[in-house]
């Protein structure tokens, strides 16, 4: 069965020092149940933040990596350098590295393949700006992105990647994608997967929602059928909103 996962992505948030604290709380915090709970921190914390982790239901990921393995590739960080910390996880194809960064498709299929040569889960991103939703067009682009980012990925390597559908028009500003809204757009990407790879690998796949996901409606958007966690900004930055949203499962 599929995993449900409450990934926290601080972005660019805390200090190397609160960053350690936040994750020494978090720690503390959960319980080993069968929720996965991973911490997504900025590269320089994740050796620190590594250490503190002792749980088993806690995981680390970093919210990038290189396109590049090695080399002369200044202010980069490859995937062997993050494995190396003790991380777990990659975010790939966030939309702040779609859009500011101007990553794109080919980009993000390149670096989800090395996360996978070595040996990282990548939380593939994918979402619609507001535009697109309001001219009908959120389903072709979510599928556009993950069929040119990932279908090229043989059955196994697709069943070792967590999708992550985060509408950009809900990142950040408070406003969420309805429940139904996120089980239709969940269930859409599920049978996508369904009909390239099968119903095994489709029904394995962890698919989480991201958006002014908070406590008081992380309850409601992870009872959907297909809604199998959350990733999750702002409210990642408190452990207690965290260990809220956690707790809703
Ligand atoms: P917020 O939870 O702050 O809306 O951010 C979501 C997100 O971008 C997680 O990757």
């Amino acid at each position: 069965m599929r995993k449900k996962i409450v990934a926290g992505n601080w972005k660019m948030n805390k200090t190397l020092q609160e960053g350690v604290e936040l994750a020494k709380t978090v720690n503390r915090q959960v319980e080993d149940t069968d929720v996965v709970v991973i911490l997504c921190t900025p590269f320089i914390h994740l050796a620190e933040v590594s250490k503190a982790i002792t749980k088993d239901s806690l995981f680390l990921g970093a919210q990038n990596c290189a396109s590049e393995t090695s080399g002369a590739f200044t202010g980069e960080v490859s995937v062997d350098m993050i494995k190396s910390t003790g991380a777990e996880y990659v975010i790939i194809g966030h939309s702040e590295r779609r859009s500011y960064y101007h990553e794109d498709d080919a980009l993000l299929n390149k670096k989800t393949k090395l996360a996978l040569a070595a040996g990282l889960t990548p939380i593939f991103c994918c979402g619609e700006v507001l535009a697109e939703r309001q001219s009908g067009k959120h389903m072709q682009v979510v599928k556009s992105q993950i069929e040119n980012g990932l279908f090229d990925l043989s059955a196994e390597d697709f069943g070792k990647v967590v999708l992550a559908y985060e509408p950009v028009w809900a990142i950040g500003t408070g406003v969420n994608a309805t429940a139904d809204q996120a089980q239709e757009m969940h269930k859409a990407i599920r049978d996508l997967v369904s009909e390239k790879y099968g119903t095994r690998v489709a029904e394995n796949t962890s698919i989480l929602y991201g958006g002014s996901c908070k406590p008081s409606n992380a309850k409601e958007l992870f009872s959907n059928p297909d809604v199998d966690g959350g990733l999750i900004g702002g409210a990642s930055l408190s452990a207690a909103d965290f260990m809220g949203i956690v707790s809703a499962f």
